[in-house]
């Protein structure tokens, strides 16, 4: 375990991309552990509804690799036709080095020791705010304490969305009843290259909070 305070825990725990370790394998037993903390997140009702797959298999995580690539590649095209030069991130400080580690991961992905795809249950597409709250607030928070227990014992993961875009096929390729559950994200998991992590840019407090009332 590193010897970190939770508040450095919190604020140093990244998206790692160029830092995963795919070298070095990854334990069940470190997993499970991992899982188990997670496991602890809040949830709605505590009905535990959520499911997990752990992917471990080297020839699935090709497969996953495979569609998470051309996932990015339908997302690109959709971001360029819609949005063009104007994307909001584009002013993003860092925007150039998040892109080429967000290619990095995408040429290397195929390497991962081990993925992670989060379920939850049901299907939120045709529903109001409550629902869709609801269902994304029973996971997400778990999600997170994972990434958290992972960068506890060195460990790193890259929260990605980008598969979503082929969500069917990855379920199709998983056995995942697609009208049962939606997928959360994709989420490499390594040993990280060092364990030194920074803070990260983020919008100044005065910028995004008010006190009382929106302004
Ligand atoms: C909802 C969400 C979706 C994301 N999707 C992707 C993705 O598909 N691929 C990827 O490489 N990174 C993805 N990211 C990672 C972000 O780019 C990253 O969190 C952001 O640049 C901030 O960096 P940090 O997590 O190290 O603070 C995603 C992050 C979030 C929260």
């Amino acid at each position: 375990m590193l010897n970190l305070t939770a508040d450095q825990l919190l604020s140093t725990t990244r998206s790692v991309r160029k830092r995963l370790d795919f070298d070095k394998p990854v334990q069940r037993d470190v997993l499970q552990d991992c899982m188990e903390l997670a496991f602890q997140a809040p949830n709605g009702s505590n009905m535990n509804t959520w499911r997990w797959v752990l992917v471990d298999d080297p020839i699935v995580i090709k497969d996953i690799a495979k569609i998470y690539n051309l996932a990015l590649e339908d997302y690109v095209k959709v971001l360029g036709e819609s949005v063009g030069d104007d994307y909001m991130g584009a002013a993003t400080p860092g925007f150039e080095k998040i892109n080429q580690s967000v290619d990095y991961l995408r040429e290397n992905i195929h390497r991962a020791p081990a993925i992670l795809i989060p379920l939850m249950s049901g299907r939120v597409e045709n529903s109001g705010v409550f629902m869709q709250a609801s269902c994304y607030g029973s996971i997400l928070q778990a999600v997170w304490s994972f990434f958290l227990a992972l960068r506890a014992r060195g460990m790193g993961s890259a929260w990605t969305t980008a598969h979503l875009w082929r969500e069917k096929e990855m379920a199709e390729l998983l056995n995942i009843p697609y009208k049962d559950f939606t997928q959360v994200g994709i989420f490499p998991i390594a040993y990280t290259i060092g364990t030194e992590f920074k803070k990260a840019y983020r919008k100044p407090f005065d910028d995004v909070v008010n006190w009382n009332k929106f302004e």
